[in-house]
């Protein structure tokens, strides 16, 4: 009964899909048909007049364009009246009034600013997380925008490169997860809904794949490793309904993305059956030139044959089609599919019914930088904040006695935000200084002092400032900045340092080579350390920094990331135990920058070190440890987790007998406190070599102090799956091993027997 109830409900929903579809499609069919060449190709042309993007060249005569039907959409302005100013040309004084698609990068947030998506992985809580940019949707719509380029989900191994702060770290069963969330989070139930944002998964595909972790730089690798590694959270996005796709810069097998068939085609469209709409990354298209593939008509119809449809900022669309369809480089079929996907975004996304939809000023009044989106923002921060260290039990701290507040991040707004938050207005965010004083009020006493510029190397300091001054060098000595610090610490109970990279020392075109805190604030810290006082290391970073020197000399250290507008607030709530840190790793932390990359899945070798006997002859290093200081998985908590009884129902897992895992975690420690419970598989024989772990379930759970709970994991062998060499997903009976732990490295294990 309930079987032919489901049946019924699907087909009826199917005829329901069905009927909307042959309604777009029959509008986008008789406006196409009125539609000239050159209006067909406008609309695969997006520009943006600067301001809140990156990139050399910035579209021209803007206003004049849309007028002639030579713009699809225009991304990169903030603020309702530029957008309706916009819209206004577009459905007034263009023939044939078709209205324009505004994108922007809402990437943590609009104006309330949540923490970057680095540290938003690390909460490992995709209801937080879809909640997140649910917010960010219900305030970018209010003021008029339709589309953001989110979520950016290129796994990355290599913390040298800047962007790793806008993704979700190295694992793609958590990137994946979270990517899904943040597409259900933008998008809503329906695209057409006033509050919802057509999402943009990107960066397709293998951006975080860099060499050396050099911005921009070319990409290689394996199919396989493409397949079980790096493309499964664009798939899931795919699979989450997500309406957009972006592709990247970096090469694929030789090709760039933006002109590479097999992705676009093959893979995406064929393979992964994409239904919407792929733009290029800001000027990807014309930058082809730059790769080798040839002159900017060769580029533009290498992208269209590709299956590219818009062309962000290069406009080699707008300038080269129409001889490319002339020469017939470009069939018109292949022109009208590619108008066709624009048109449709803004069908779905009810433009043509109501080009003003999303702009709602009084919606925008009561919902941007509100209470509730603040709570949420506060909440969600604290929930990202991961407790590297915490010896003798330094944290949290006694809301009494004398705080030594120190640092260039301890009182600053300029920093709090993080990369990418474009709308976002640091001064409507929370200081460090400011969160203790709203936290701990006047029974605190607290002694500030900036203690050293954020770097004092001239180089990085320009190269950082470009979107302002987020780096101020002062005129005082350096000496004297350490001196007032030092005199502070000294009468102090404690010191609680507020240190590390600032905002855009992470991001687009910001890799690193040394990823260690700059040497100005080095030089503080260790004279801070120097005073016997205990101290607290609150760390802003946009990336896993080298902290060994950190980790030995330190009592505790926080990982605050780059927590958004209420960041203050909620490192204050950390730091004196109103919120006991739940955070967990999506990244590895390398012992040094030599170890990059150092990833948790990683393979075995035939010759494998494990810390035991002489390792000569032995896949490690002779100055370095092989593993990193802090494993992808790992944060601390104020109290105590610990696992034990960990158990299957059964051993024999086949396909139709899934396996029951069950143990037990309690807290044993002196907080309530949640912890994420982790699972890891490794498969031990196989036709294609397996790494040493692999995520592939997670669970939070909550527990008061001294409680326990039975956790209990399903495995069935969809789980066990690997990419074998024909590229197919396949499962191989034979031993796996089932590993449980609050991280990927202190785990209890047992062996589970996979069959036909
Ligand atoms: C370039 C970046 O790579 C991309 O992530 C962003 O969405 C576009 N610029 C638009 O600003």
């Amino acid at each position: 009964m309930r079987k032919q109830f489901m049946a019924c409900f699907l087909l009826i929903a199917a005829i329901h899909i069905q009927a909307q579809d042959n309604k777009m499609n029959g509008f986008i069919s008789t406006l196409m048909s009125k539609m000239t060449v050159d209006e067909k190709i406008g609309q695969l042309n997006l520009v943006t007049p600067g301001g809140a993007v990156t990139g050399s060249v910035v579209s021209q005569d803007v206003d004049e364009k849309i007028r002639q039907g030579k713009v699809g959409g225009l991304f990169g302005i903030t603020g309702p009246e530029k957008v309706r100013q916009a819209q206004d040309i577009a459905v007034q004084h263009s023939r044939l009034h078709i209205p324009l698609l505004f994108g922007l990068d809402v990437i943590h947030g609009l104006e309330t600013v949540f923490p970057i998506p680095l540290a938003m992985s690390c909460t490992w809580d995709t209801v937080l997380i879809q909640k997140s940019a649910r917010i960010a949707a219900a305030e970018a719509s209010a003021d008029g925008l339709d589309w953001t380029f989110s979520p950016m989900v290129d796994i990355a191994r290599d913390p040298r490169w800047g962007r790793v702060a806008e993704g979700s770290g190295e694992d793609p069963c958590l990137g994946s997860a979270i990517a899904a969330a943040m597409v259900r989070g933008y998008q809503g139930k329906d695209l057409a809904q006033k509050d919802a944002l057509m999402a943009c998964v990107k960066h397709f595909a293998l951006y975080g794949a860099a060499e050396a972790g050099r911005e921009y730089n070319t990409v290689d690798m394996s199919r396989i490793k493409m397949y079980q590694y790096y493309l499964p959270p664009y798939k899931a996005a795919v699979d989450a309904g997500v309406g957009s796709v972006m592709t990247s810069f970096n090469e694929i097998d030789g090709i760039p993305a933006t002109g590479n068939k097999w992705l676009l085609t093959d893979l995406l469209r064929n393979e992964w059956k994409f239904k919407g709409l792929v733009v290029s990354d800001y000027t990807s298209l014309s930058e082809m030139t730059a790769h080798g593939m040839g002159d900017l008509q060769t580029v533009s119809a290498l992208a269209m044959n590709a299956g590219l449809d818009m062309d962000m900022v290069a406009e080699g669309y707008l300038t080269t089609l129409k001889q490319s369809l002339k020469k017939g480089r470009v069939t018109e079929k292949q022109v009208d599919q590619a108008c066709r996907r624009v048109l449709e975004a803004k069908y779905k996304l009810g433009l043509f019914t109501d080009p003003y939809r999303r702009m709602n000023a009084e919606r925008a009044s009561a919902e941007i930088l509100s209470a509730t989106n603040r709570n949420a923002a506060r909440e969600t921060a604290e929930h990202s904040f991961v407790l590297l260290k915490n010896g003798e039990q330094v944290l949290p701290l006694k809301k009494s006695g004398t705080i030594a507040l120190i640092g260039p991040l301890a009182s600053n707004h300029r920093n709090m935000l993080g990369t990418w938050s474009v709308a976002g207005d640091p001064s409507k965010s929370v200081s460090v200084l400011e969160g203790i004083k709203n936290v701990a009020g006047t029974s605190v006493n607290i002694l500030y002092a900036k203690g050293a510029n954020i770097s004092d190397d001239s180089v990085l300091v320009a190269h950082t400032n470009v979107f302002g001054p987020e780096i101020e060098p002062e005129t005082r000595k350096p000496e004297d900045m350490l001196n007032e610090a030092v005199a502070a610490a000294e009468k102090s109970d404690v010191v609680v340092a507020v240190l590390g990279e600032a905002a855009d020392m992470t991001g687009e075109s910001s890799s690193r080579a040394d990823i260690s805190i700059p040497e100005s604030q080095e030089t503080l810290l260790k004279a801070l350390v120097k005073t016997g006082k205990p101290v607290v290391l609150v760390l802003f970073n946009g990336r896993p920094l080298t902290l060994e020197w950190e980790n030995q000399h330190v009592n505790a250290i926080l990982d605050a990331w780059f927590g958004g507008t209420e960041a203050g607030n909620a490192i204050a709530d950390v730091l004196f135990g109103d919120y006991n840190p739940s955070g967990k790793l999506s990244m590895s932390f390398p012992v040094s920058v030599g170890q990059i990359p150092v990833y948790y899945n990683a393979k075995n070798t035939g010759r494998p070190y494990d810390g035991k006997g002489s390792p000569k002859f032995k896949s490690d290093y002779l100055d370095i440890p092989n593993d990193p200081l802090y494993p992808f998985g790992y944060g601390l908590s104020y109290t105590h987790f610990s696992y034990s009884g960990l158990v299957p129902d059964h051993t024999q897992i086949s396909p139709r007998h899934p396996i029951q895992v069950k143990l037990t975690v309690s807290n044993t420690g002196n907080y309530d406190g949640e912890e994420t419970v982790q699972l890891y598989i490794r498969d031990m024989v196989a036709s294609v070599t397996q790494p040493v772990k692999e995520l592939k379930k997670f669970q939070k759970v909550w527990l008061k102090k001294g409680e326990s709970k039975e956790v209990v994991f399903t495995l069935n062998t969809d789980d066990l799956k690997f990419v074998n060499s024909q590229l197919h997903w396949v499962y191989e009976p034979g031993a796996f091993k089932v590993f449980v732990g609050g991280n990927s490295r202190d785990v209890l294990e047992i062996t589970l027997n996979g069959i036909r």
